[in-house]
């Protein structure tokens, strides 16, 4: 099949990600927020562990990277500031199309529909800086040092 055809099964993927996930590896009940996050929104593609073996791989075009790698691939030091940059806006150094959704986007909706009808005066930008910033504490910690 060529490559173009199998996108939209990695999108169909996506959608029921949400039901085939739960199957597979359900978000653990944890206190601890980012692996929460993580497990709920990275491990379909990048693995339980940040491997890059997570279930939804065979649909994608490009193969997830090793997220354990990152600090040894960066001169030993998480690379905070780029890893925000690509993970909130999608700023991805790989050419023509990506499969990396732009989570920055999709915590803005998400948020917004969830906050639409609560009195609290949390900002969604907020919470999607706090989510970030909570998921990239996750992936500091899962670093192969
Ligand atoms: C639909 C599959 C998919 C999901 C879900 C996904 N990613 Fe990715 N991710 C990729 C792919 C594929 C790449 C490689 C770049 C590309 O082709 O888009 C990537 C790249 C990355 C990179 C770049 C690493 C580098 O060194 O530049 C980071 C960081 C990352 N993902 C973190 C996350 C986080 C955090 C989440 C959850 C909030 C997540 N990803 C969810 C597929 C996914």
């Amino acid at each position: 099949m060529c490559k173009t055809a199998r996108f939209p099964m990695a999108l169909m993927a996506l959608l029921f990600s949400g039901v085939a996930f739960s199957q597979s590896t359900a978000p653990s009940r944890t206190s601890d927020f980012g692996k929460r996050e993580f497990e709920a929104n990275c491990a379909s593609c990048h693995g339980v562990s940040g491997k890059g073996n997570g279930p939804l791989v065979e649909f994608l075009r490009r193969s997830p990277p090793d997220l354990t790698l990152l600090v040894k691939k960066s001169q030993g030091v998480f690379p905070m500031n780029r890893l925000y940059e690509v993970i909130e806006g999608g700023n991805l150094p790989a050419h023509g199309a990506r499969d990396m959704p732009v989570w920055g986007q999709e915590y803005r909706i998400k948020d917004a529909e969830y906050y639409m009808d609560t009195p609290y005066p949390i900002s969604p930008e907020a919470m999607v800086r706090t989510r970030l910033l909570a998921l990239l504490e996750y992936i500091n910690r899962l670093q192969e040092r």
